[in-house]
C-alpha cells in the first residue's frame, strides 16, 4: 500500500490516543530527554507534531522556566486531546496549540527550542532535508529530534516508517555549530537492556 503522510496520520490520529500504550520504552525515552535537555537554558519552545501532548506535558511539568510554547500538528483529533492532556497544569496557558502541517506552517517567530519526537520519521525521504532546514531556521538556539535510527533499513520497515541520515543532514547546515546523538538504550540487569532503537539527535546552532 502507498503510503500518504497526510490522509495516513488525519486517519490514525482519531484513534491515536485511544491506541497508545505506554511501556518501559517509553518511559526511558522520555527520562532519558528531560536528562538531556536539563544542561540547556530555553524559554520557547516550538513543538513539531505534538500528537496528543504526551512531551508537550512532560517539557511543561520538568521546565518551569517555559514562557511560551507553540505546538502544532497536522490532525485535528491529536491537537483536541492534547489539549485535554495539558489542562490544569501550571503552564498550560503558556500553551498555544494549532492544526497545521510541517510543509505549510509558516512562522516569523524563532524559538529557543524546536523539537519533534518521533514526527520525522514519518516524512517521506524526498522531502527530509527541506523539512529539516526549515526547522532549523525557525530556531535561535536549539533544535532537537527524537527518531528510530539504526544502520540498516530491516527489511520489514512499515511504509510509513523511514530511517533518515538525521546526522549527515545536520551537519550540512552552516547555521549548525554541533550535532550530538544519543541513544536511546539501557542496560537492564546482566543480560537484557532496554533498546528503543531510538536516539535522540539535539543541534546547537551558531550565534
Ligand atoms: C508517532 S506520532 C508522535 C506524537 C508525539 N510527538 C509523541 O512523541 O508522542 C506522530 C505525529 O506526527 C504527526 N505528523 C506526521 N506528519 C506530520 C506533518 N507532516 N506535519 C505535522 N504533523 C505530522 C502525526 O499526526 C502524529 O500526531
Amino acid at each position: 500500500m502507498s503510503y500518504n503522510p497526510g490522509e495516513y496520520w488525519a486517519e490514525r490520529g482519531k484513534e491515536y490516543k485511544k491506541n497508545f500504550k505506554y511501556s518501559d520504552k517509553f518511559e526511558l525515552q522520555e527520562q532519558m530527554l528531560i536528562e538531556y535537555l536539563k544542561k540547556y537554558s530555553f524559554s520557547s519552545i516550538l513543538e513539531v507534531g505534538c500528537g496528543f501532548g504526551r512531551i508537550t506535558k512532560l517539557l511543561l511539568s520538568n521546565f518551569p522556566e517555559i514562557t511560551d510554547y507553540y505546538a502544532f500538528d497536522l490532525s485535528p483529533h491529536q491537537i483536541e486531546n492534547a489539549k485535554i492532556n495539558i489542562a490544569g497544569l501550571p503552564k498550560s496557558e503558556s500553551v498555544q496549540f494549532a492544526v497545521s502541517d510541517i510543509q505549510s506552517f509558516q512562522s516569523t517567530k524563532r524559538y529557543d527550542l524546536v523539537i519533534a519526537s518521533e514526527v520525522l520519521l514519518h516524512i517521506l525521504p524526498s522531502e527530509i532535508e527541506q523539512i529539516i532546514g526549515k526547522l532549523v531556521s525557525l530556531s535561535n538556539k536549539y533544535m532537537c529530534n527524537i527518531d528510530w535510527y539504526e544502520e540498516k533499513t530491516p527489511r520489514n520497515a512499515a511504509p510509513h516508517n523511514f530511517i533518515h541520515q538525521y546526522e549527515k543532514i545536520y551537519k550540512s547546515l552552516p547555521s549548525l555549530k554541533s550535532v550530538h546523538q544519543i541513544p536511546i538504550v539501557k542496560k537492564k540487569g546482566f543480560f537484557s537492556k532496554i533498546d528503543t532503537k531510538q536516539s535522540i539527535f539535539f543541534s546547537i546552532l551558531r550565534v
